[in-house]
This record gives structure tokens, C-alpha cells and sequence, in this order.
């Protein structure tokens, strides 16, 4: 765990690790700094054998994230930094190719870099004052960070475009429609929804819940055929391990499994 001033905090509940974006007086803008230490603190996630499931949110209440940080556009920047910033992996690349699940907890704004941070998680719960945009264009750039392609692959084309073009702002009830969330819940209840729905998934195999990720996301970059040879060979690789075993014992002994990650 680190101390609560860092502009990213780890904290571990249970088997829960809770990235906090604490910037809470900048509505945990994204800014250059907070571009290497949430990467940084989501790898510390991963890396930590004791979690299994990692939940994102945003400190203060008012906002997920409201966006990358605008104060710091004005700064011209040179041709070679802007291509160091669009060198991979960027932040939402190593949330997105986190092994462990992720969930995103939506409170308030979840704009632009905000928007992009939360398509890179696995899930999308959302407090009922949750207000998605992707407000780029307003602003003459684009989505930098992801916005333009896992957007339309969670949303569709059309829905995508929609908010990519006009910059509008959507609340929660029209999110959940358009499949970007996947749960409303009240605000006050957001962080035990988050949670509790986290330490569901950590009674699943681990390496069951990463092998069904890694198919799911990597088969969408690939043909049908390429997807289904891919989830084969994962499902075959996973008749090795100790967890298949004991989720069968489990079962025939009607208690709860003891999942090792093995
Ligand atoms: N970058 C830097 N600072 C930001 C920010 C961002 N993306 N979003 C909000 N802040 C700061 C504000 O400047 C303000 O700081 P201040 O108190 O020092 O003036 C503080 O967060 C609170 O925001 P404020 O604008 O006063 O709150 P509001 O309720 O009136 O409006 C928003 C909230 C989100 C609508 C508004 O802040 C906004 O439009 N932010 C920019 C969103 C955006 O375009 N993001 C995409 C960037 S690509």
C-alpha cells in the first residue's frame, strides 16, 4: 500500500486491490505523472499473488476522471515527445492487458482519458450520477488513449461515433442501454457494489477467469476460426492444472472450491 498523498493508491481488501486516481481537487485529471505511476500501481496489482481481482475508482466523489489533464496542453510539445507519448504500452494498455480481471467503479465524470481508463477495465459498474463523454473533439484532438477503437467494440459503431463526434455527454441510464455499463447502482452504494461484485469473481479458478479474459479479448482481433483455435488451446491447457481438479471435488462434494492459481 502506498501513502495516501501518491496520486495513485493501492490499497489491498481481502483478495481486492483497489487502485484509487487521487486527484481529487482536478476531478483525478490524468496528467503526465499519473500517465507512469497508474501503470506502475496496476502492475504492483498484478504482480501481488495475494489479489485477484483489481477494482478502479476515482477519490473525492465528484469523478471517475475527468479526463487527461487540460492544464498541461498548453505546453507545446515537440514532435519527439508526442511520439514517445503515443509509444506503446500506454497506461490503458497495461489496465487492458492486465492478467487479473479489472473492474471499473464509476462515480460522476468519466470523460475523455477518464472514458478511455474505464473501457480498458474488464467491467463497467456505474453510481447513477455517472456522466460518460468523449468531449476530444470539443477541443480540436481525439481520443488518444483508446477511445476511438475499444469504444465501438463495446458499444458498436454507431453508438460510438455518436459520442466521438459530437463530444455530448451521456448519463448512467443511457450507458447501461447501449451496453457501456453493465450495472447502475446508488451512488452511495457504488463502492460495496464494486467490491462485492470483485469478491465474487475471486471465488472463481484465477487462472480460469485469465485464460477465459485472454480469449475473449484477443479472439476479438481475430477471424472466428483463429478465436475458436485460440479458446481451445486455452481450455486445453487448463485441463493441466490443480484448480480443474478441485473445481470438480468441489462440486461433487457440494462445498465451495479452493482455487490456488495452479
Ligand atoms: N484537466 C485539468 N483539470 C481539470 C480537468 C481536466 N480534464 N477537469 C476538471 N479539472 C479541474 C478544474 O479545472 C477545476 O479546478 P479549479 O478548482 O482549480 O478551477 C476542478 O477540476 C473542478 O472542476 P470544475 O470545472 O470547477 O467543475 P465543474 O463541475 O464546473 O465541471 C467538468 C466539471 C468535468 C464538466 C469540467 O471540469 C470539464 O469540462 N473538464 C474538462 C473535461 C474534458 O474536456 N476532459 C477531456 C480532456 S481531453
Amino acid at each position: 500500500m502506498t501513502g495516501a498523498e501518491e496520486i495513485v493508491r493501492l490499497e489491498r481488501r481481502g483478495q481486492v486491490g483497489v487502485v484509487t486516481l487521487n486527484r481529487p481537487a482536478a476531478l483525478n485529471a490524468i496528467n503526465l505523472r499519473m500517465r507512469v505511476v497508474l501503470p506502475q500501481t496496476v502492475t504492483a496489482a498484478v504482480d501481488d499473488p495475494e489479489i485477484r481481482v483489481i477494482v478502479l475508482r476515482g477519490a473525492g466523489g465528484r469523478a471517475f476522471c475527468a479526463g487527461a489533464d487540460v492544464t498541461e496542453f498548453q505546453a507545446a510539445t515537440s514532435l519527439n515527445e508526442a511520439r514517445r507519448n503515443r509509444e506503446p504500452p500506454q497506461w490503458n494498455d497495461v489496465i487492458a492487458g492486465s492478467r487479473k480481471p479489472t473492474i471499473a467503479a464509476i462515480e460522476g465524470f468519466c470523460l475523455g482519458g477518464g472514458l478511455e481508463t474505464a473501457l480498458a477495465c474488464d467491467l463497467r459498474i456505474a453510481a447513477d450520477d455517472a456522466v460518460f463523454g468523449l468531449p476530444e473533439v470539443r477541443l480540436g484532438i481525439i481520443a488518444g488513449a483508446g477511445g476511438t477503437q475499444r469504444l465501438p467494440r463495446v458499444v458498436g459503431l454507431g453508438n460510438a461515433l455518436r459520442l466521438i463526434l459530437t463530444g455530448d455527454r451521456i448519463g448512467a441510464d443511457e450507458a447501461l442501454r447501449i451496453g457501456l455499463i453493465s450495472q447502475i447502482v446508488p451512488k452511495a452504494e457504488l463502492e460495496a457494489a464494486a467490491l462485492s461484485l470483485a469478491e465474487r469473481m475471486c471465488e472463481n479458478g484465477p487462472l480460469a477467469m485469465e485464460y477465459a479474459k485472454e480469449s475473449a479479448r484477443r479472439g476479438l482481433d481475430m477471424s472466428l476460426a483463429d478465436g475458436l483455435r485460440l479458446e481451445a488451446d486455452l481450455a486445453n491447457l487448463l485441463t493441466n492444472t490443480k484448480d480443474r481438479l478441485e473445481g470438480a471435488a468441489a462440486f461433487k462434494e457440494k462445498r465451495k472450491p479452493r482455487y490456488i492459481g495452479e
